[in-house]
């Protein structure tokens, strides 16, 4: 088996946000899939150990900023590799509010979604929320931004100097050293050693 095979699955680039309590909260992820036109339904998986997560199973609404390819990584650094434990994320972007009173991004987005989550199964790691879409709408007519397209032309390609050790596809981030600890999880993304290729 050649788990490099999974690789070949293509995604976009979302911001998943949601409040409860008066926090408002959201991360970047890529697992965002429509599963029904009638009624229109998404999927959403999130990873438990993320803050938005928490919130989303408590609030049960979430939206959905459609990222497109003029995001910049400063972007992906905001929502994606701070936790909004530590910060608050919606000081200093721009947002606009949906009918449910979610934020969704006002720059660098080409549709948002506001949505209800109608149903959710604990997947071990990832919470998998199903959530009926209440509202929509396109915002530009820029392209949505793919998983692979963040890859190539988004994320801060390695340092030459950064010549031996174990690299995360996801965000870049890289481990110097020969081997990679098995329960090692990436500082920035939180992804585990699955998502690492050696490099070097
Ligand atoms: C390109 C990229 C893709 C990501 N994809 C996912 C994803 O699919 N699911 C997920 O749970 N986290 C994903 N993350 C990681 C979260 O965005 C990250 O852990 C974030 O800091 C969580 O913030 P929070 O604690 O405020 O919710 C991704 C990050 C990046 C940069």
């Amino acid at each position: 088996m050649n788990p490099k095979a999974l690789f070949q699955l293509s995604y976009g680039l979302y911001m998943v946000a949601t409040k409860h309590d008066k926090k408002m909260n959201g991360c970047i992820i890529n697992t965002v899939t429509q599963v029904t036109d009638n009624p229109k339904q998404i999927m959403v998986a999130v990873n438990k150990s993320n803050l938005t997560c928490d919130l989303i199973q408590k609030s049960k609404i979430l939206s959905v900023s459609v990222l497109s390819e003029t995001a910049p990584f400063s972007l992906f650094k905001h929502f994606g590799f701070q936790s909004g434990r530590d910060t608050d994320k919606f000081v200093d972007v721009p947002f606009s509010m949906t009918k449910q009173e979610l934020p969704y991004l006002s720059g660098d987005t080409t549709a948002f979604l506001d949505c209800k989550v109608v149903n959710s199964l604990d997947l071990g790691s990832h919470i998998l929320f199903i959530a009926l879409v209440s509202d929509c709408e396109v915002l530009s007519n820029n392209k949505a931004m793919t998983y692979s397209f963040y890859h190539e032309f988004v994320k801060p390609q390695p340092e030459a100097s950064a010549s031996k050790g174990w690299r995360c596809t996801v965000c870049g981030y890289i481990y110097e050293g020969e081997e990679l600890p098995l329960d090692f999880v990436c500082p920035l993304c939180k992804h585990g050693v699955e998502d690492f290729e050696k490099i070097g």
